[in-house]
């Protein structure tokens, strides 16, 4: 039996992390779910929306799920998310995105990962005032968080045999910072056997190559089906990981893995939805393929392709789908199908 910590967050969090729950119970693995509050819903009684106890949740279990937590816009508490990813030192943010035949989009065949730096750049939350007239925030990019992303971009890239390694940045731009990272990203590509083409040469081998983001955000959007990993800084990821949701049916789609040397949180791409909160709508996708990764984080292959199968077979029938792909069925309708499929 595993103990995994469960932040259900707020807004669709709620209901997803619900369905996710069933979905992965329904697959057979034994799983005691330690569910933790964060958020606003905790901040007037405990002093802050990221309480001790749900960090010391995540440091006993080592393994949590998490539903997306809502951050005031532009005044009061800072996100969540992100002291979460900090202070347990989540440093890689891995967000694949895949196309499934069943869901209508432009393209067919986009199988790529976004490979985000977790811990800094324009998120360490360093900025100030200047009077009325001017805010200031530091971009910060270090030898040491770059050389840590690019070398598990490396590694990601060669386990799950991918050929291509793309580094994102804006170096012809921000010379210091993002030049630091582009030569460190050549660097640890280097160190890990991953070299650039030659000039002509055809791309029959693993190998690596850079984008500024500009340019990326627009290949993503001609070819996206040439990428396989990209490893950038985090607001660059942020941003084409949103991106990339749009490719392949949008937000409800993308899962994500935040990885660190001691703990992993498991969470979607999408946030807490308020315009459709409470309503019963939201597409619980995003949180059980986040949910796949997990199990397969802790090894349980088996289980993870039972869901997964029964995502691709109720995408392929296109008869139980939520309202952002097109459908009428509510979050525990769908569930309600997946548990079924998986159950058979
Ligand atoms: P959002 O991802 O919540 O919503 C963007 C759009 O996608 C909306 O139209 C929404 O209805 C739709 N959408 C998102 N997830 C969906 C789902 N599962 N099914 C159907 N439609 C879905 O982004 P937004 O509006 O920028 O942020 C809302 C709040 O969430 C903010 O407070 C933000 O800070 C927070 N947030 C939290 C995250 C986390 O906890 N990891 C990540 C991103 C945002």
């Amino acid at each position: 039996m595993y103990k995994i910590t469960l932040i259900p967050g707020d807004g669709i969090g709620l209901e997803v992390t619900a369905a996710m729950k069933r979905v992965v119970e329904a697959s057979g693995v034994d799983i005691e779910w330690e569910e933790v509050i964060a958020g606003e819903a905790v901040l007037e009684e405990y002093g802050s929306p990221l309480p001790d106890y749900v960090l010391d949740s995540i440091k006993k279990n080592k393994i949590a799920i998490k539903g997306p937590i809502t951050t005031p816009v532009g005044k009061g508490f800072r996100s969540v998310n992100v002291a979460l990813r900090k202070e347990l030192n989540l440093f890689a943010n891995v967000r694949p995105v895949k196309t499934f035949k069943g869901i209508k989009s432009r393209y067919e065949n986009i199988d790529l990962t976004i490979i985000r730096e977790n811990t800094e750049d324009l998120y360490a939350g360093i900025e100030h005032q200047i009077g009325d007239y001017a805010g200031e925030s530091i971009k910060l990019i270090t030898r040491d968080a770059s050389d840590r992303i690019v070398d598990f971009a490396c590694k990601y890239l060669k386990d799950n045999g991918y050929k291509r390694l793309t580094g994102v940045h804006k170096a012809n731009i921000m010379k210091i910072s993002d030049g630091l990272f582009l030569r460190v990203f050549d660097e640890v590509s280097k160190r890990n056997g991953i070299e650039r083409l030659a000039k002509g040469e055809a791309p029959n081998r693993v190998y690596a190559d850079d984008v500024i983001v500009d340019a990326a955000a627009m290949n993503l959007v001609l070819n996206p089906e040439k990428f396989d990993v990209l490893v950038m800084p985090n607001l660059y990821g942020d941003i084409l990981s949103d991106l990339c949701a749009g490719l392949v049916g949008g937000l409800g789609i993308i899962p994500s893995a935040n990885i660190g040397e001691d703990y992993a949180v498991f969470e979607a791409v999408h946030g807490s939805a308020p315009q459709i909160a409470g309503r019963g709508i939201a597409n619980p996708t995003a949180l059980i393929q986040s949910a796949i990764m997990m199990l397969r984080y802790i090894g349980e292959h088996e289980a993870a392709l039972k869901i997964e199968n029964a995502l691709k077979e109720v995408f392929d029938k296109g008869q139980v789908l939520t309202s952002d792909l097109g459908g009428k069925a509510s979050t525990d309708e769908f569930a309600d199908e997946l548990c079924r499929l998986i159950r058979d």
